[in-house]
């Protein structure tokens, strides 16, 4: 289990499709990819964690519960035994392999959980399939080799940690990757590995964030401030990053939309610039504002509320195809240009943020039936016009 079976690597070309599209569209992770979500307590990690398992379009899914509470796996086994994979129809379980060491369970059995987890990841793999390995949470993991290392008296690395955490992180992560098969004809397989990491008191600053940090090309920061204003999923956009943006992109403009890169890079911008303009704001006031970065402001509440929050358990809005969350990112930034052009053009504050399209566009979330994209793009002709 800990020396990883032989592979002949290729590069990913391609995403793991997640629904959720705060991942898909700004924060992508490859297939093939490793992705590290680092949270505090209660920041949801394991509800991260477990929508992955319920909606990627990975073909198995091989969830390590790694020293975590056992009625949540316990959950997850009841439920994924009546939940049906939307694509084939089977119960999810069908697709799923649990690898369970809860938190009552033996320390050295841990140790070796995530090892046990990516060696059958790598049996799938080499079959042709694409995996995606699921590990909560691997500070756990750490905190069992830093026992073990200690029973055994190993001179202690940073916080007691053994000095070779950090190469024993790296032989986990570097598990992850895309492969083509021995066999004939050779297929292509994937492990995508995506951690969870549980700093104490949500500081990032620990060995096991900073070394998994390194390793990880997707970091989906968990921020503690939006969990407790109930921002779900709580990933800051501001900390957050994907490495694998530039290669994925060719498959984005083909699939997605040919200026998906475009429209990403003006949503993280119009939320970057909301920093800003709230650290101002929180100097002067609001009022102190010019009236086009107040409409910044009012569009960056949009894209928070109708695109980056998502309700893991909202029956529609779990999880949306690709063409339906783009169409979405669009429509939100149409709504920016229009507001903005209707100020330019005369328009009051008051007026161009009371347009009845505005209105249409908070409650997209609960559309439903065939044709969004579509609908949403007539919405978003709308919106750029507003009067
Ligand atoms: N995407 C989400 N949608 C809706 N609610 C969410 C979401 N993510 C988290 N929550 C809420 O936050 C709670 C805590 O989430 P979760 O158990 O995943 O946190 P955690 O980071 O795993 O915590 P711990 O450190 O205790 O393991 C959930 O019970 C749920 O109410
Ligand atoms: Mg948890």
């Amino acid at each position: 289990m800990r020396i990883p079976r032989p592979a002949r690597r290729i590069p990913a070309d391609a995403p793991l499709v997640t629904g959720i599209r705060v991942i898909d569209m700004l924060f992508p992770v490859a297939r093939g990819g490793a992705a590290v979500i680092p949270g505090g307590f209660g920041t949801g990690k394991t509800v991260v964690e477990q929508s992955l398992a319920r909606l990627s379009d990975a073909d198995i899914v091989v969830y390590v519960g790694c020293g975590e509470r056992g009625n949540e796996m316990a959950d997850l086994l009841a439920s994924f035994r009546e939940l049906l994979d939307p694509r084939t129809g089977a119960p999810l379980m069908d697709r799923t392999v649990l690898v369970v060491n809860t938190s009552n369970m033996p320390v050295a059995a841990r140790e070796t959980s995530i090892q046990l987890g990516i060696t059958i990841a790598e049996y799938f793999r080499d079959q042709g399939y694409h995996v995606a390995l699921l590990a909560d949470s691997t500070s756990r993991w750490a905190e069992a080799l830093r026992e073990i290392s200690g029973r055994l008296e190993e001179l202690p690395g940073e916080e007691g940690f053994p000095a070779y955490l950090a190469s024993r992180l790296a032989g986990f992560y570097e598990r992850a990757g895309q492969v083509t098969t021995a066999g004939r004809p050779p297929r292509r397989g994937s492990i995508t590995v995506v951690g969870a990491v549980s700093p104490p008191g949500g500081d990032f600053s620990e060995p096991v964030t900073q070394a998994s940090l390194r390793l990880g090309g997707t970091f989906w920061a968990l921020d503690t401030e939006r969990a407790h204003a109930r921002h779900f999923p709580a990933i800051g956009w501001l900390q957050s990053y994907s490495l694998y943006v530039e290669r994925l992109t060719p498959w984005y403009r083909a699939r997605v939309g040919a200026d998906w890169d475009a429209r990403r890079a003006e949503a993280i911008g119009l939320l970057a610039r909301e920093r800003q303009l709230l650290d101002i704001v929180e100097l002067v006031g609001v009022d102190a504002l010019p009236d086009e970065d107040r409409l910044t402001l009012e569009a960056a509440r949009l894209m928070r509320e109708v695109f980056l929050q998502q309700h893991a358990l909202d029956p529609v809005d779990a999880s949306r195809p690709l063409d339906v969350q783009f169409a979405a990112l669009r429509a939100v930034l149409a709504a920016w240009h229009g507001m903005v052009a209707a100020l330019r053009g005369g328009a009051t504050i008051d007026e161009a943020t009371s347009a009845p399209a505005l209105r249409e566009l908070e409650r997209i979330k609960s559309w439903t039936g065939e044709g969004i994209p579509a609908r949403l793009d007539g919405l978003a002709t709308r919106l750029e016009g507003l009067p």
